[in-house]
């Protein structure tokens, strides 16, 4: 019988060790007993960008990037994106199961009744310059949230953890449509309890000079999937930012500003927008190839946007639900005239030879863009849409390291570079 352990010699002393495996991974830290002599720190792992470390055990939803598959809680994205909705999605992300018929209705109307901010929150808005990014705004009105809520800093306290994750489901729709119609200049338009959470938000987005708006529920429905699709993809780098900044046991909301800013940067939530630029340069369908020529032959510098993915290396789960959602989409707006660019691209890549070996397919982001474009929002909004779904994701991961009795504040090592110790030389003698 194996066992589970790995063997290490140290060929600088000689010395052989065995350090234990569980769920396929080594404890770095019981690599330090491996020393030179006394006085030798231990050896440390060195992984940049965590190419190759868990920072957690997790159960909240699953990856395998070989085969495509994404789940929440065990069930697969394909399913919920089909049988479900955002809300039953945000209930089973935060608690594990699935809820009943009364445990929905009750979590639906928790979060439909703190859908309201504070009217300092929409002065604090307003100071805004009227061309304010929206995900600044939206970053810095989530961190201001935690001076609205001083208690949220008891995180220790299940019951006030609970309200502050449902204060952040609730008001992020808010927030974000507070923010678009201030870029806008317009005026904000409060939460309408009678609404589902997508109608309600689509309709502080666009209502103007009318109190018979009604929301398309084509495209209320589109959204709520979208949203499901967007809800968690467990260690990326907003989430981790999420758990890194609530290690040191700071309020929800300052956490979940730090995930909003990490989303901001344009390898994270802004590659749609890139998208849309890109097939906007390509501008035809004829120039696809010449395109795709380019990406292959050139330095590295233009990419195919939407396409590839640090974890998949097969055809990304979520972006073949949205590709359907798409086509629902614009049978209601009309047709986004690009997309025809981005299906022709999608055909070349996934035949040619550079994009097969490299494993490089559609992710997320290659059709999300052309669908929130449709529906009539800005390119600079883009990212705020993935922010609202993504905030149950972040809380119910910032929930589960606060409860994890192996996490302690993140505090990572690192390599010194730099000068040895010198002594202090005065002005003159420099
Ligand atoms: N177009 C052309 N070549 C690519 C692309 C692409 N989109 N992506 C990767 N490659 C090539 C890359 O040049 C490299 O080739 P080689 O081995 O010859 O040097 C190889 O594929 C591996 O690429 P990598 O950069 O080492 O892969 P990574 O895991 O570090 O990067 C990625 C993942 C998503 C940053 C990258 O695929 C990329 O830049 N894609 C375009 C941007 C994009 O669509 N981002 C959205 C990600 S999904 C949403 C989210 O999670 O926020």
């Amino acid at each position: 019988m194996p066992k589970d352990s790995l063997s290490i010699t140290d060929n600088r002393t000689g010395k052989s060790y065995e350090i234990p495996i569980q769920n396929g991974c080594i404890k770095t830290a019981d690599l330090r007993q491996i020393r030179v002599d006394d006085r030798d720190f231990g050896l440390m792992g060195y992984d940049p960008a965590f190419l190759n470390t868990a920072n957690c055990k997790s159960s909240i939803t699953y990856i395998d990037g070989d085969k495509g598959i994404l789940e929440y809680r065990g069930y697969p994205i394909e399913q919920l994106a089909e049988k479900s909705s955002y809300l039953e999605v945000c209930y089973l992300l935060m608690n594990g199961e699935l809820p009943t018929r009364k445990q929905l209705d009750d979590f639906i109307y928790t979060v439909t009744h703190h859908t309201y901010v504070h009217e300092n929150v929409k002065a604090f808005m307003d100071g805004f310059r009227y061309d304010a990014h929206p995900m600044a705004m939206l970053a810095s009105t989530v961190a201001a949230l935690s001076a609205f809520y001083p208690e949220a800093k008891d995180i220790k306290d299940a019951d006030v953890r609970r309200i502050q994750m449902i204060r952040m489901v609730a008001k992020m729709p808010t927030l974000a449509a507070f923010s678009y119609r201030h870029s806008m200049g317009l005026p904000y338009v409060y939460p309408n309890n009678d609404l589902s959470f997508v109608g309600n938000f689509l309709a502080m987005i666009k209502k103007i000079g009318t109190d018979t708006y009604k929301v398309n529920p084509v495209l209320e429905h589109a959204l709520d999937v979208l949203f499901i699709l967007h809800a968690d993809h467990e260690q990326n780098c907003s989430t981790t930012a999420v758990r890194l900044v609530g290690s040191s046991q700071v309020d929800p909301f300052s956490a979940v500003a730090a995930g909003i800013t990490a989303l901001y940067g344009p390898l994270h939530g802004g590659a749609n927008e890139a998208v849309l630029k890109m097939l906007r340069s390509i501008g035809s369908m004829s120039k696809v190839p010449e395109f795709i020529k380019q990406v292959k032959e050139g330095d590295g510098e233009t990419r195919l946007m939407g396409f590839g993915h640090r974890v998949y290396k097969s055809y990304d789960p979520r972006a073949k639900v949205i590709k359907r959602v798409a086509d629902e989409v614009f049978e209601v707006t009309g047709k986004n005239p690009l997309l025809d660019i981005a299906l022709e691209l999608e055909r070349i890549a996934l035949q040619d030879d550079y994009f097969v070996k490299r494993k490089l397919y559609p992710n997320v982001d290659f059709y999300s863009g052309l669908i929130y474009e449709a529906m009539g929002f800005q390119s600079e909004f883009f990212p705020v849409l993935f922010a609202i779904p993504r905030t149950v994701g972040w809380v119910s991961q910032w929930e589960e390291m606060v409860l994890d009795p192996e996490q302690k504040i993140a505090r990572p090592r690192q390599v010194y570079t730099g000068a040895k110790r010198r002594d202090y030389v005065p002005f003159e003698a420099r």
